[in-house]
């Protein structure tokens, strides 16, 4: 069940649309943000809110990859794999990665810590190799880094 926050936090983003289903991206990211995840239960109300139907709202949801269907871990790791940051090392980074973490891309680590994701460009290819780990963008990236930036997230 959606709470009362999260009923009346989308309902506040309403004015700011032409019409309810137009800030469906911004009410899943309402949930998303409150649980991690957006659960097939979640989505129903959320589109019943916006009367949408749920397959409306789900198609929403899957093109948007940053919204996530399943549960993940505490920290989603969002890793490059376009062209500049792959010219760049990419191919190790990832291998260092799954490596360090036991978990293979699109897997969560069994701790529940970090979810890897594969995305296409972060826009920084000026720092390639580059990684997103929940907000924060991690450029210019190499194997030695990764294993500080990684303990800054428990
Ligand atoms: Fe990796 Fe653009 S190709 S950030």
């Amino acid at each position: 069940m959606l709470t009362d926050e999260e009923r009346q936090e989308i309902v506040a983003e309403l004015p700011r649309y032409p019409e309810k289903r137009a800030a469906c991206v911004e009410a899943l990211k309402i949930v998303q943000r409150r649980r991690g995840w957006v659960s097939d239960e979640s989505l129903r109300e959320v589109a019943e809110l916006l009367e949408m139907t749920p397959d409306e709202l789900d198609g929403v949801a899957t093109f948007y990859n940053l919204i996530f269907r399943r549960p993940v871990g505490r920290h989603v790791i969002l890793l490059c794999d376009s062209v500049s940051c792959w010219i760049m090392g990419g191919t190790d980074l990832r291998r260092r990665l799954q490596e360090r973490l036991q978990i293979r891309p699109g897997e969560t680590t069994a701790d529940g810590r970090f979810t890897l994701l594969p995305v296409v460009c972060l826009g920084a290819c000026d720092r390639a190799p580059a990684m997103m780990i929940d907000d924060d963008l991690h450029g210019d990236l190499t194997a030695q880094r990764l294993d500080a930036i990684l303990e800054r997230y428990p």
